[in-house]
């Protein structure tokens, strides 16, 4: 199948069907990169009120890099794995010190930040700057292994390369914004990692799992 044929369909479900949650409605960088640091070890309904309690208390990167610590760790008590609220805080400071108050827009000086890896990047480029930049999740992860039933274990470092560069094929030139959130929201809502739900897959036409019966038992065990 051609890439534009998973994107095009893909995109006329999320349409329909895509989750509305708080940080999609913006295209502010800032907001962007906290719900992702948030969303990279804790779940979406237990982001939703913490995310919400941050902005109000630190509605900028400015205001974020100029408050202490503690205060970051008091607001960011329960969501766990703190390395995350000390990352957010240097990070903040480095916004503000080496890049004036404004975020980059490319994967690679995205990455510079502390807590982002080449996926947190790649949704900050994709979702606030609509660059053509790919990530590589644990839902698109999941995704990929059935669309391609890739028969391997997916941490390998063979198979990803393989799924990154999958990944980046997929990634349309247009509408990346949507096209990122919808791929996460078809590794969430349909391509579940128990009984998928195929029949109500935009991409059931063209994927190799599902033709071949492996839905259920891809990604090999080892996966996240
Ligand atoms: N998980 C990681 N990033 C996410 C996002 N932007 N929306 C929903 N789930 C996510």
């Amino acid at each position: 199948f051609r890439p534009t044929d998973f994107s095009q369909q893909l995109l006329a479900w999320y349409g329909q069907s895509g989750r509305n949650l708080p940080w999609r409605n913006t295209r502010d960088p800032y907001r962007i990169w906290l719900s992702e640091i948030m969303l990279q070890q804790t779940t979406v309904s237990a982001v939703i009120d913490y995310y919400q309690r941050f902005l109000e208390k630190f509605p900028t990167v400015e205001t974020l890099a100029a408050t202490s610590l503690e205060h970051v760790i008091d607001l960011w008590a329960g969501l766990g794995y703190y390395s995350r609220a000390r990352n957010l805080h240097t990070a903040a400071k480095m916004v503000v010190e080496q890049f004036h108050g404004r975020f980059p827009e490319d994967v690679e000086s995205l990455q510079q930040l502390p807590g982002v890896g080449r996926s947190t990047a790649g949704a900050i480029s994709a979702l606030a700057f609509d660059q053509r930049a790919a990530i590589l999740d644990g839902n698109v992860r999941r995704v990929l292994c059935r669309l391609f039933a890739l028969q391997e274990p997916p941490r390998s470092s063979q198979a990803e390369k393989q799924l990154w560069r999958w990944s980046e094929q997929l990634t349309p030139a247009e509408q990346v914004h949507d096209y990122t959130q919808a791929i996460m929201d078809l590794g969430a809502m349909i391509c579940v990692p128990r009984n998928p739900l195929c029949h109500q897959c935009p991409a059931v036409g063209i994927c190799q799992a599902h033709k071949l019966e492996l839905a259920q038992s891809l990604p090999l065990k080892g996966a996240s």
